[in-house]
């Protein structure tokens, strides 16, 4: 039997990179192999995301350009998996009459079951269900499978902490970690797939294990990684600050391999609305964490999430986290307009920001963090650093591309290495999103 086209496009973080990479796997089982051109597609899958407007309508505009394909291919089947699929279940089937299925996040396994009614009976399905505290990979086959010098592994689903304005508690259901043992042997498998970098991902990882009884919680996890052969290099995302415990800032001066990043959502620099957000901690207590991470690791890279224009935000709060950017000097910072989502306390706020104050104060902000940013890259010229080697670059063949521990990108042209290779470059000059370098001899 010819194998049938596979078309995923992937929205949002990297839970969702990591579950399509599953559910390709699980569709390989089916005959189905991927493709790059949706034109050429059997199936369409979208894996998407809901955590803002933004994303939300993205999802939206590409599923009316792939109605106008089924228009064409009238046997083409179309899909939608993640977070917009969990938000709106049935309702999507109903709104969309050209969409043949609505898979949940934490309902992958039945991919084969929607398929089966498809083909047998032509029925549309929707499998949305939450599971309370069920961890929904432990029922898929064996993964992994990587032909990449990096991979993703998900160690955790879902979320408990409930900040006013998140509906990812809504649509990814309650914190369940992953077996210790189930997580070891996928990367025991990735590093002998010649894998050497992993990033371990959860809403939250610094909870890991927290409500498995006998489990060694994350950092037991981080320095098991440690120990396992092959892997050169550990990433993990993302980390709540009130979670961010002292074992957790030791293991950054202890454990080689784990990379010296961080990425540390703060949100707001804002006492007033981080109590409104709901999120646990006060930015005395950010900065207090910021400080003990420096002291035990001088050069760790520390990036965030920021949003302006939550409810109720006045000036003082804006300039508050403005302060905070100048006091932090992240090295990256990712910023975001506060966004109403169904579900959410913050929604039912009253004292909404109006539009133009919000795209003002970002606009503000976002200047800010490229001052930081380029002054935090500029440190890094004239210096040697490793840079594993993820494959050439985007713009020009001919150079290759890499990262550095702390999560720059490197651009360095000479000899092509082989993906996964660590090369120690010298950086020439820092640009505004990656740093430049000649390889050293
Ligand atoms: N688990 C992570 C965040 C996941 S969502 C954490 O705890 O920080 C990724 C980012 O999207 C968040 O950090 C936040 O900055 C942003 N975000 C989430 N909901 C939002 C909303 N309703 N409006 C604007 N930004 C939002
Ligand atoms: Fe959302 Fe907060 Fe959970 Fe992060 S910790 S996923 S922001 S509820
Ligand atoms: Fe988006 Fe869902 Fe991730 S809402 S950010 S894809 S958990």
């Amino acid at each position: 039997m010819s194998p049938k086209n596979l078309y995923i496009q992937t929205f949002g973080c990297q839970m969702n990179v990591y579950d399509s990479e599953r559910l390709s796997h699980l569709l390989a089982a089916r005959n189905y192999r991927l493709v790059e051109d949706p034109a050429e597609a059997d199936l369409i899958f979208l894996n998407t995301c809901s955590v803002r407007q933004k994303p939300e309508q993205k999802v939206y505009s590409a599923l009316g350009r792939f109605r106008g394909f089924k228009k064409r291919k009238p046997e083409l089947i179309i899909g939608v998996g993640g977070c917009v699929a969990q938000q709106e279940g049935e309702a999507l089937l109903r709104r969309l009459p050209y969409l043949d299925f609505v898979l949940g996040t934490k309902e992958l396994g039945r991919i084969n079951e929607l398929l089966d009614d498809l083909e047998t009976s032509g029925k549309r399905g929707v499998a949305t269900a939450l599971n309370g505290r069920v961890d929904p990979y432990a029922s898929l086959p064996f993964f992994p499978s990587s032909s990449k010098a990096t991979a993703f592994v998900s160690i955790m689903q879902g979320c408990d902490n409930f900040c006013s304005f998140c509906i990812v508690p809504f649509v990814r259901g309650r914190e369940v970690s992953r077996p210790f043992e189930d997580i070891l042997e996928e990367i025991r498998a990735l590093a002998a797939q010649g894998v050497k970098e992993v990033t371990l991902l959860g809403q939250n990882v610094n909870s890991y294990g927290n409500r498995r009884p006998g489990n060694l919680g994350f950092v037991g996890l981080l320095e098991a990684v440690q120990r396992t052969g092959g892997i050169e290099r550990i990433r993990f995302t993302t980390s709540h600050p009130k979670d961010l415990s002292p074992s957790l800032v030791e293991a950054f001066a202890t454990l080689s391999k784990l990379c010296e990043h961080i990425h540390l959502p703060l949100q707001s620099g804002s006492n007033r609305i981080l109590k409104r957000m709901n999120r646990g901690y006060s930015r005395e207590e950010y900065l207090q964490k910021v400080l003990e991470l420096r002291r035990v690791c001088p050069e760790i890279s520390i990036t965030t999430d920021m949003i302006v224009g939550f409810p109720g935000e006045e000036e003082v709060d804006f300039r508050a986290t403005l302060e905070m950017i100048e006091k932090v000097r992240f090295d990256d910072l990712f910023s975001f307009k506060y966004s109403d989502r169904p579900h959410t306390r913050a929604a039912l706020l009253a004292d909404k920001v109006p539009e133009e104050i919000s795209r003002r104060r970002l606009m503000e902000l976002q200047a800010w963090q490229r001052e930081s940013t380029s002054q935090k890259n500029k440190i890094w010229e004239g210096r040697e650093v490793e840079v594993l080697v993820e494959g050439q670059s985007k713009t020009c063949a001919l150079e290759n591309m890499g990262r550095t521990r702390t999560n720059r990108i490197v651009n360095f042209p000479g000899k092509i290495h082989p993906p996964g290779s660590l090369v120690r470059v010298r950086i020439e000059k820092a640009m505004a999103h990656s740093l430049r370098g000649e390889a050293s001899l």
